[in-house]
């Protein structure tokens, strides 16, 4: 069998490393397609050398643009990727552009698509990630699910024909970034001499939050007026967005400094007191790893982090001062993301459903 997993971005580098393995594993032939979104070394390149991918098999070279010109981009350069590859499945990752160009193209070409981490939902029409997500679960062929939840909603969606519930893979690859960090110092502490427990990590990247400048400043502020250290582990949007609306991100508690590398930041969020975020994969693994969420959105697809006392949305500079502060959750056994196991199911289910 042949899959060709088409990655463009961040969070889709962190859940290809499993997937990878368990492909290789089960003797399946594994072509990787890199689009190019993300083109910075820090939001790409470390991530296939320190999670053990390997380069792209093909890199697409699209980079930065409008929503139209950059899917754009990548839908007419995969038509030509896919018919030389003919493969098995076309499989696709999480909710970016990437997603939505590698699925609309491969299913014109009638090459079943499979979606990975099918069925999130945040119903806020406004979020680009969510026409995304809507879009490919409606073109693909198989949908793979990471929660019950996800699962509900495809059905309430008519899709449950198509829908397995396999588990989240980055709960794959986060127990074994988690056990290999443990007990190592963390660089990031070393640098800026902060303390376990001392500090807190904060990622702020989505539209949302960096393009209208008074949210930004608001959320800045709120940062920035927190009771202990903040790293701001800040993203090129964010960078670009503070610089031209002139807001400092270097101010009050507030320190901005480069992405970090997956096990570094893994380890920085692990001797951290708290994690707030605006990115999806944090959420949860702040839950995965015991750590406090503040999530600076309206609303979350990781609903069960809420439920489970873990994460606290938050959206502005006092909400996010009283969420930071608030008493340590109770500790929960639950384990809505799966058992770490799901990257295999997702290939078992791959091999099963090209057979039958
Ligand atoms: C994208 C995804 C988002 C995901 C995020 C993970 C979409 C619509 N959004 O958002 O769902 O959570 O990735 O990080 O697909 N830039 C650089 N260097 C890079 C990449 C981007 O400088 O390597 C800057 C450019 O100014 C670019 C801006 O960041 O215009 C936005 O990049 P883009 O890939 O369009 O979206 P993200 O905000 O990264």
């Amino acid at each position: 069998m042949k899959i060709v997993s088409v990655v463009g971005a961040r969070p889709q580098f962190v859940k290809l490393a499993p997937i990878h393995k368990a492909a290789l594993a089960a003797g399946v032939e594994h072509i990787i397609v890199h689009t190019g979104q993300h083109y910075d070394p820090m939001l790409s390149d470390v991530f296939f050398d320190d999670l053990g991918i390997g380069a792209p098999d093909v890199h697409l070279g699209v980079g930065s643009g409008s929503h139209g010109v950059q899917t754009g981009s990548m839908l007419a350069a995969l038509d030509a990727v896919f018919d030389e590859h003919r493969p098995d499945w076309v499989l696709v990752y999480g909710d970016t552009n990437s997603t939505v160009a590698a699925a609309l193209s491969a299913v014109k070409m009638h090459i079943p698509v499979a979606h990975l981490e099918a069925g999130l939902r945040s119903f806020n029409r406004r979020m680009p990630e969510e026409h995304n997500r809507v879009m490919t679960d409606h073109a693909a062929d198989l949908l793979l699910a990471p929660t019950q939840v996800a699962v509900d909603h495809l059905a309430t969606e008519g899709l449950a024909g198509r829908t397995v519930l396999v588990g989240d893979v980055m709960t794959d690859v986060l127990f074994e970034v988690r056990d290999d960090v443990a007990g190592r110092p963390s660089a990031l502490l070393e640098e800026l001499g902060l303390t376990r427990g001392g500090y807190y990590v904060a990622t702020i990247h989505r539209a949302e939050n960096t393009d209208d400048p008074d949210r930004l400043r608001d959320v800045v502020a709120g940062l920035a007026g927190l009771d202990k250290p903040v790293v701001l582990l800040a993203h090129p949007r964010v960078v670009a967005k503070a610089a031209s609306h002139d807001i400092q991100l270097m101010e009050g508690s507030l320190i901005a400094h480069a992405p970090l590398a997956y096990p570094e930041l893994i380890a920085a969020a692990l001797s951290s007191a708290g994690v707030v975020t605006d990115s999806g994969g944090l959420q949860k693994e702040a839950f995965l790893l015991g750590v406090p969420c503040t999530t600076v959105r309206t609303e979350t697809e990781w609903v069960e982090t809420v439920q489970l006392g873990w994460n606290v949305l938050a959206n502005s500079a006092e909400e996010i001062a009283a969420a930071v502060t608030r008493p340590r959750p109770i500790a929960t056994d639950a384990a809505p993301y799966g058992d770490g196991h799901a990257a295999e199911r997702v290939i078992s289910e791959l091999l099963d459903a090209a057979e039958a």
